[in-house]
């Protein structure tokens, strides 16, 4: 055992407020990380643990890859920190122009955050602050979807569908509302990929626009898969929809791609994978290989150029402290490097064919009732257990632990995503432990 892990033997009074986090529960029986390498982690006592979760859908090259240590190693003696404010370091600068290579064409504007929910925040007052730049200021409404994660700030959690993160948080954002959510398994249950049916939801929209007047719609945000929410991948025809429906009342489309970006779907982003481009769309997690916090978000050229008019002065009177910090700026060259050169951002297209042959070789499977995929994620929903919703899939997701698998769980969908790097033989182990937790748990 190292001797940062003995000192946090005997948990059950630490200073720690875990987030997300039954506090209690873990201090009793806590589950501690001590190193990590590649498709790997390892418990301080030394145990093996597959990484079946990027870490928390971040670490999408592998863990403590050799060039982002290193650059981040180099960064961190040669300059530690150095404001963005009215001041600027050459390695915000680079680390943009690569981001803007790798994005899709037109969107070649990058503002740089700390996290996936400064993102969504940042992407949300954007929206408002264009509209009002262009003269169309009554556009301030904001438009969601039920079972949407956005992080937990303030605009992410308005926008957000998630109640449990949203109740007792008091009133919230003014002038938000929500479509419904996309998840429809009595017709699309154990669809493979994109469920058949369901484009007709993004009518929704349409629906809102009618009863606010869509002049007063500033921006929708929608993940293109839905993450947190337990895996709900958009049914055919259905961004198509929603993309046009957005176009014709002047409503900006947002793409929540903190999940979804650098490679998950098997394409850069979800919007190459799916032909739907938005307006703006948010990154984090896998812009830095969970390395170093940071998000972006990332502008199409006409909005960032509708800020570029008039007198010189602060076009955006928004932006963080450590917005382009150089240790996340270097961490993030290197990721992208590693992205380069192993193909990392496209890989998943050659293993998603077994991926899916993997996730859904769990069918008939113990407490199964719905397996859903898309790109490198995959959900597995379990029945709930009567009176008890969520036991059940927590009690797996500890005995895969136990076994030497971290997967994740929320409420009873068991929901993978490993880092991009994964070979077969490891995928199969994935879904072998999944199978035999099943098998074991009540
Ligand atoms: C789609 C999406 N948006 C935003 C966030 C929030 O990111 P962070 O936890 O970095 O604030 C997450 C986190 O999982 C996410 O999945």
């Amino acid at each position: 055992m190292n001797k940062r892990a003995e000192l946090v033997v005997g948990l059950e009074e630490s200073s720690f407020w875990m987030p997300f986090t039954a506090n209690r529960q873990f201090k009793k029986a806590p589950r501690l990380l001590a190193r990590a390498e590649g498709m790997h982690y390892w418990t301080p006592e030394g145990r093996e643990i597959l990484d079946g979760t990027a870490g928390l859908w971040c670490v999408n090259a592998g863990h403590c890859r050799p060039r982002i240590v290193q650059a981040v190693q180099r960064q961190v003696a040669e300059m530690d920190f150095a404001p963005t404010f009215q001041m600027g370091h050459p390695i915000a600068f680079e680390f943009a122009e690569r981001l803007a290579k790798v994005a899709p064409p037109g969107f070649s504007r990058v503002f740089y955050t700390n996290s996936g929910s400064e993102s969504a925040d940042t992407a949300l007052k954007i929206a408002l602050a264009y509209h009002r730049a262009r003269g169309e200021g009554q556009r301030f409404r904001l438009i969601g979807r039920e079972r949407g994660y956005h992080g937990v700030n303030f605009g992410g959690m308005a926008v957000g569908g998630l109640q449990a993160n949203k109740k007792t948080f008091g009133p919230g954002v003014a002038g938000v509302d929500h479509m419904r959510h996309t998840h429809d398994p009595a017709r699309n249950a154990l669809s493979r990929g994109q469920p058949v049916h369901g484009a007709e939801f993004a009518e929704e929209l349409e629906r809102l626009c009618a009863l606010h007047d869509p002049s007063t719609i500033a921006a929708v945000i929608v993940e293109p898969v839905a993450g947190s929410a337990g895996v709900l991948v958009p049914p055919t025809g259905y961004l198509e929809r929603l993309g046009a429906i957005c176009s014709r009342h002047g409503i900006l489309l947002i793409y929540d791609e903190v999940i979804t970006g650098f490679g998950r779907l098997g394409q850069p982003f979800a919007s190459q994978r799916f032909g739907v481009m938005p307006d703006l769309f948010t990154t984090a997690k896998g812009l830095t290989n969970g390395t170093v916090p940071m998000g972006a978000v990332f502008i199409k050229d006409s909005i960032y150029d509708a800020f570029m008019q008039g007198a010189e002065g602060i076009e955006l009177f928004h932006g963080y402290t450590y917005s382009g910090h150089p240790l996340a700026c270097a961490a993030g060259i290197g990721t992208l490097e590693t992205y380069e050169e192993e193909g990392l951002l496209t890989r998943v297209s050659s293993i998603e064919k077994y991926w899916e042959d993997a996730a859904h070789g769990l069918k008939g499977t113990r407490h199964v009732v719905d397996i859903r995929n898309c790109g490198l994620i995959a959900a597995i929903e379990l029945e709930p257990r009567a009176g008890a919703p969520g036991k059940r899939a927590y009690e797996a997701f500890v005995k895969a632990f136990e076994s030497g698998v971290l997967i994740r769980v929320t409420g009873d969908i068991i929901a993978l995503s490993p880092p991009l790097i994964i070979e077969k033989p490891q995928i199969d182990r994935l879904f072998d432990c999944v199978r035999e937790v099943l098998q074991a748990v009540a």
